[in-house]
């Protein structure tokens, strides 16, 4: 079975719409998949595995005989291949051990060729003929058990049970005599169906593994650009309840070359897996930590001690406004007479740094961003920067959410700044005039960065062939959830690369 497939079942995060409450610790970032999930990944995996069956090819069996008036009869069947495997119904249940996924009445058609050749003593001279056959298979039920397990970050999958099961089959003889016929019956039927149960029991397995390994692969970090990832590594077990899967992962931006981000855990964090009364497949729910602790590695990034992308610096350089004439002490003649004459005629730059990490909050409406900056005004003499004042501006930023393919993405919208001078060497500037500047390069200036910025959005932690569809955000205070179903609009094969979308 194609393990990408097992693998959404197990691990896109999740949810239920009966709404109860999953503890899971640790992690910033937590999913459930719903019934309606598992019903959905049940049915890919039937699929797929169907997919992985036809077309599979048995052992060779032989057996002999004693034949009335023919004598010891040796037959070979060969070439035997599943075809047309259909199901009649399947289920996906969470019990006690883990997850139990129950294929039943179930049909298929073999094909295969026989030969035979037989001797007597009445008869030395042997004989021998060939011819093709098919066999209907029914009523056949294919079941196995999985649990999950964190294992050093990582999911680790078991297969605890498996097994096929053929209840029935039927043979049907292209050419041969009729007592190839009744010995095909006789002594071929119980080797017909051993065969199936072992060849499909033996796949079923094989997919586990394979699946297995697929989790083991997956990264623990998802590289997010030159300065920060995200710690994609799962907290604790999955937690498996009557109709759901919920698991967590730690969910945090962390620096590129940095040990670690200072992180306050909160033990014991709640949530819950409701969507608002939606049926829909999935719950993924992010922490509003996850988001200061980007804010808190991209913050880094501006002092010296961290290495990082210089693009990812929360820094800007202003040197064109709209309004140019105000980059020109000229300009500043009257308001600020002193300026004019240190600094007579010259061109003069912003720079906006932003001086603590934004804090952001999730609330019941949308995310609340404040983001603390400071512009300094720079006069630019003889190829000097001379800084001359620097004003400290407190901006309160609200963003809504949307989904944007399978990135969670936001556009900030200014809601209120405040100002003050933090300092000045150049006397005191008029409040006015501190702040129409300031209205004018967050206007132009400091919002459109943040939202280009913001472009790009947040991977949510997917799997590679999966996309969001139908999403739904829910604010509830500091968490935020899409809520969503998922389609599968990728193949992936078995053994071959996945992983996030980045
Ligand atoms: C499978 O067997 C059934 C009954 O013999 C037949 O109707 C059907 O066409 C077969 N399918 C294939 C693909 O051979
Ligand atoms: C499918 O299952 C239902 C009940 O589970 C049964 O009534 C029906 O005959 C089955 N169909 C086939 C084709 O096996
Ligand atoms: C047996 O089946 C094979 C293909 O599986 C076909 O090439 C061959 O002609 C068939 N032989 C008879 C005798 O029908
Ligand atoms: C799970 O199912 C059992 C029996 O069906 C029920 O007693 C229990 O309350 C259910 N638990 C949850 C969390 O729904
Ligand atoms: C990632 O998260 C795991 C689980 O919380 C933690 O053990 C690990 O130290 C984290 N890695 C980094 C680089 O912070
Ligand atoms: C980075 O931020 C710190 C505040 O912690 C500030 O003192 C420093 O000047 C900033 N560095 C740069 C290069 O902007
Ligand atoms: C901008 O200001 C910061 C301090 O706020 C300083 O560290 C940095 O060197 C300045 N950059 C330029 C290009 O003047």
């Amino acid at each position: 079975m194609t393990p990408s497939i097992v693998f959404s079942l197990l691990s896109l995060l999740l949810v239920s719409t009966c709404g109860y409450v999953l503890p899971l610790e640790e992690g910033f970032i937590s999913g459930v998949i719903s019934d309606k999930g598992l019903e959905y990944a049940k049915e890919l995996l039937v699929e797929k595995g169907i997919g992985s069956i036809e077309m599979l090819q048995l052992p060779e069996i032989e057996n002999s005989a004693q034949v009335p008036f023919v004598g010891n009869a040796k037959v070979v069947l060969s070439d035997i291949t599943i075809k047309d495997v259909q199901v009649n119904s399947s289920s996906v249940k969470i019990g006690e051990s883990g997850v139990v996924l129950v294929v039943s009445g179930a049909t298929a058609n073999l094909s295969m060729r026989w030969r035979y050749s037989c001797s007597t003593w009445l008869i030395p001279i042997g004989i021998s003929d060939s011819g093709n056959a098919s066999v209907k298979v029914t009523g056949m039920q294919v079941g196995l058990t999985v649990n999950l397990r964190n294992q050093e970050g990582s999911l680790k999958l078991t297969l605890l049970d498996y097994g096929c099961y053929v209840r029935d089959l039927s043979i049907k003889l292209e050419g041969g005599a009729s007592w190839l016929y009744q010995l095909l019956v006789d002594a071929f039927e119980g080797n017909i169906a051993s065969a199936v149960e072992d060849g499909i029991s033996e796949k079923v397995k094989e997919g586990m593994v394979n699946l297995d390994n697929l989790l083991q692969s997956l990264p623990k970090q998802i590289s997010l650009d030159k300065t920060s990832a995200l710690n994609v590594s799962f907290v604790g077990n999955p937690v498996l309840s009557n109709s759901s899967i919920a698991m967590a992962i730690n969910g945090l931006f962390t620096g590129k070359n940095e040990v670690s981000v200072p992180q306050g855990y909160e033990k014991g964090l709640k949530i819950s897996s409701a969507c608002g009364g939606l049926p829909k497949m999935i719950k993924v729910s992010i922490h509003e930590d996850v988001f200061n602790s980007a804010s808190l590695v991209y913050y880094n990034c501006n002092s010296s001690c961290c290495s990082c992308a210089q693009a990812d610096k929360m820094q800007l350089i202003v040197d064109e406004l709209p309004d140019q004439a105000i980059l020109n002490t000229a300009e500043w003649r009257f308001i600020v007479p002193q300026l004019y004459k240190r600094y007579p005629n010259d061109d003069m730059q912003l720079n906006i740094s932003v001086s603590s990490p934004p804090v952001i909050q999730v609330t019941y409406q949308d995310i609340d961003a404040t983001i603390f900056v400071d512009i300094t005004i720079d006069v630019l003499e003889d190829g000097e920067v001379i800084p001359v004042a620097c004003i400290s501006v407190e901006i309160s930023a609200s963003c809504a959410v949307e989904i944007v393919g399978n990135n969670i993405g936001s556009r900030f919208r200014l809601q209120k700044f405040s100002t003050y001078l933090k300092w000045s060497k150049i006397g005191k500037l008029h409040m006015y005039l501190i702040q129409s500047l300031t209205s004018s390069v967050l206007k132009t200036f400091i919002l459109p960065y943040l939202n280009f910025k913001l472009k790009r959005g947040l991977p949510l932690p997917i799997i590679n062939g999966f996309g969001f569809q139908n999403a739904n955000i829910l604010y509830t205070q500091p968490w935020i959830a899409v809520c969503s179903d998922v389609s599968f609009i990728g193949d992936y094969y078995i053994g071959q690369q996945s992983g996030y979308v980045s």
